[in-house]
């Protein structure tokens, strides 16, 4: 049932080409215009509301930050991502002009699904991004948008991950149809480039032997760094989750622009950092500043491991170790510069000798508080 992979991990980590497809398989028609029916909400109401807040936990949690960016920019509704362990324990501000968007793999946490039951109390509508069929939260909401990444039975989530941000987008992108937030050719191109996904992540995995080497290569690590900006932020948060979690290596993910407000500090001598460097192509000259942080973490001895767009050679100079990623729009960034990461994880602890598919101390569901 592994497929021939050593591991669930890493089966689930190849299946991620076909976790993307699946998930956007049968929501729009030819014509690009997306036709979310299994939501069971109504549109108008949909198209009405005013905020939108996203409560995971977990990787599932940084979903909803790389989803946030999305749908902001496509929608222009506000987006507050909060873990849902927070949200419930204070006194947050829902009303019937707020979509609360849950996401949840499992569809059973106990903090998500407290925290939805609360959401409804306060008169907000609920929509839960799961993927498990039949599931409690999903159960609870008023609205489902199911991923279908398949099952998934590595307690390290992966496959679920790309699933999530496939299908917040799909969210987003309905919205902004909804809404006239977006003309309907901007929908289907990005709709397009999105279809491109799964072969792109494809290729990043016909590749995974590099990152594999450099993995192996650092089985006595004992701290590794992750830094991005905009859409690789999350990344980075989920890049240094993975390692906690199957590596028991410390590892913490922070944003590239907060380097000189402290973490900076912690660079030294041969200190790993992975850098999630943005398109070269992208708004705002993020890249630029990315490529200055590499620097400035290299030149206070830091070993540079970075993820860049294919064609981005600026990188090169500063960079101990490069990966590249197919070229995609920044938004759909994510999706591929977070295998890399995966596969760097999965391959260090095996390296170690570590039971990839069940960690220490960490369960599959987390249906207690
Ligand atoms: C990390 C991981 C956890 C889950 C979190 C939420 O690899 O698997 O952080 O993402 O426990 O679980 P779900 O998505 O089932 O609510």
């Amino acid at each position: 049932e592994k497929g021939g992979y050593p591991s669930f991990m890493e089966k689930e980590i190849n299946d991620q080409p076909s976790a993307v497809a699946d998930t956007l398989l049968g929501r729009a028609d030819a014509a690009g215009k997306l036709t979310l029916d299994e939501l069971r909400i109504d549109p108008e109401e949909l198209a009405q509301v005013s905020k939108i807040i996203v409560l995971a936990c977990g990787t599932s949690a940084y979903a909803g930050q790389v989803a946030k960016y999305a749908i902001e920019h496509w929608c222009r509704i506000p987006v507050e991502v909060e873990l849902s362990h927070e949200f419930r324990y204070r006194d947050p501000i829902v009303d019937a002009g707020t979509l609360v968007v849950s996401i949840s793999q499992s569809g059973e946490t106990m903090d998500t699904l407290m925290a939805v039951r609360y959401a409804k109390e306060q008169g907000a509508k609920t929509l839960s991004i799961c993927n498990t069929n039949g599931s409690t939260i999903p159960r609870e909401s008023d609205a489902v948008l199911y991923t279908h990444a398949g099952p998934e039975i590595a307690v390290a989530s992966t496959k679920a991950f790309l699933a999530q941000i496939t299908a917040t987008y799909l969210l987003g992108l309905y919205l902004a149809q909804l809404r006239g937030n977006l003309f309907s050719g901007q929908i289907k191109d990005i709709l397009a480039d999105l279809g491109k996904i799964p072969a792109k992540v494809q290729d990043v995995l016909d590749r995974a032997d590099q990152i594999k080497e450099l993995a192996r290569s650092m089985e006595d690590a004992e701290s590794v760094l992750f830094l991005g900006r905009h859409v690789g932020y999350p990344v980075a948060m989920e890049g240094a989750l993975k390692l906690k979690e199957i590596a028991y290596i410390h590892a913490e993910g922070f944003a590239a622009g907060e380097l000189k407000h402290g973490p900076i500090a912690l660079i030294d001598d041969g200190q790993p950092v992975f850098v999630v460097v943005p398109s070269p192509r992208g708004r705002h000259s993020l890249h630029s500043k990315v490529v200055s942080n590499i620097q400035e973490v290299r030149a206070r001895g830091a070993k540079t491991l970075v993820v860049a767009e294919e064609g981005d050679e600026a990188v090169r100079d500063y960079a101990e170790f490069v990966f590249y990623v197919p070229e995609t729009p920044t938004l759909l960034m994510p999706l591929l510069a977070t295998v890399p990461l995966q596969i760097f994880a999965c391959e260090l602890a095996t390296a170690k000798g570590y039971d990839v598919d069940q960690p220490r101390n960490l369960a599959k569901s987390v249906t207690v508080e």
